[in-house]
């Protein structure tokens, strides 16, 4: 009879279809429950002293390098990407940008620091760095690497510190704050000494939009023989890094730049230290705190996935990894 014959295929067709929305269902909201503040700040103060793990750090470089290989690949150099080489895009869909003699000449002609780096500092952003008293700490490092050229100015300096090696800058900073170096350049390279022979670090082959920005603020540093150096990140080790958090469970639509630059840090230092990453509303003792050590300005919401981010880290914090900092530095306790 028809009715036979047909019930089971609706069935079949219903339970696809339920699965389906249960696989987007899943996609969507994680399996887990993100504990909320309370809860996070609960068992940080409950964590006994940090100590590193060897054992630990060994495996996790094993995986990153397996998937992403910071020392070869964070930046795009003359070696990893040759005359011709077709550069693909990680933040658009099918578009890619073939090296030629003009765009190759800004590259340098490989990962130009001395490997391993030793004891890296991370710095976040995080409001949670005011009053920290952590920039003597944070400048004691062999390394600083630093997120979207942060203000550095004398009334930071205490919680922030100002040494600077490495410091990312969204190739919209450039058109938002600086007209997209269109009217006066000099301000912009005014702007930049603050973070005396760094490098700049800039997503040029991410976006279609960020290209222009990144190759006027290289040309710009070149011209006006500034002491910093711009290195553009390689799309396909963002493409890699994205790939290996989110299969660690991170349903953010992009990664935060701090995620990425901790990536980097663990591919090429022996010993990281991230301050200011802590993207809650309040510190350890529950006061509220400003959103950067800077300002108040709120980013977009739904882009990033801050709170699941910060599990990660906290979760390599606990296994010996990586050192988060998110109290106060005590000057008096040697760490
Ligand atoms: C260090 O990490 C390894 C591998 O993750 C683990 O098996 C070991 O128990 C850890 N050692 C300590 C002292 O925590
Ligand atoms: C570059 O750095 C040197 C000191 O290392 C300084 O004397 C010089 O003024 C700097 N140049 C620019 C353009 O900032």
């Amino acid at each position: 009879m028809l009715w036979r014959g047909l019930c089971p295929r609706s069935r079949l067709s219903l339970g696809l279809a339920l699965c389906v929305s249960l696989l987007c269902w899943l996609y969507v909201y994680p399996v887990y429950r993100i504990p909320d503040e309370k809860e996070i700040v609960e068992e940080i103060l409950q964590q006994a002293r940090w100590k590193r793990n060897q054992t630990a750090i060994a495996a996790f470089r094993r995986l990153l390098e397996q998937c992403c290989d910071a020392q070869r690949l964070f930046a795009v150099t003359k070696l990893n990407s040759p005359l011709g080489k077709n550069l693909r895009f990680d933040g658009e869909f099918l578009y890619s940008l073939a090296v030629n003699n003009e765009i190759f000449s800004m590259f340098p002609q490989d990962t130009p620091f001395q490997l391993p780096l030793k004891k890296c500092s991370v710095v976040g952003n995080g409001g949670i760095l005011k009053e920290s008293n952590c920039g003597s700490r944070i400048d004691k490092a062999d390394f600083v690497m630093r997120c979207n050229l942060p203000p550095l100015s004398n009334e930071y300096t205490k919680d922030a510190g100002y040494r600077t090696h490495l410091v990312t800058a969204n190739p919209s900073i450039i058109e938002k704050r600086f007209q997209n170096l269109l009217w006066s350049r000099k301000s912009f390279v005014e702007s930049m000494k603050v973070y005396g022979h760094s490098y700049i670090y800039m997503p040029a082959f991410s976006m279609k939009t960020g290209t222009d920005p990144s190759f006027r603020t290289y040309y710009t540093l070149s011209d006006f023989s500034a002491n910093q150096t711009i290195l553009f990140a390689n799309p396909d080790f963002l493409r890699n890094v994205e790939k290996f958090w989110k299969g660690k469970g991170i349903h953010a639509k992009r990664l935060s730049t701090g995620l990425f630059l901790v990536s980097v840090a663990l591919g090429l230092c022996e010993d990281v230290t991230l301050y200011g990453f802590w993207p809650f509303s309040m510190d350890l003792q529950g006061r509220i705190i400003s959103h950067h050590y800077y300002d108040n300005v709120m980013p977009f919401s739904g882009y990033h996935a801050m709170p699941e981010e910060f599990l990660q880290l906290w979760l390599l914090h606990k296994s010996g990894i990586l050192k988060m900092q998110i109290g106060k530095c005590d000057e008096n306790t040697k760490q």
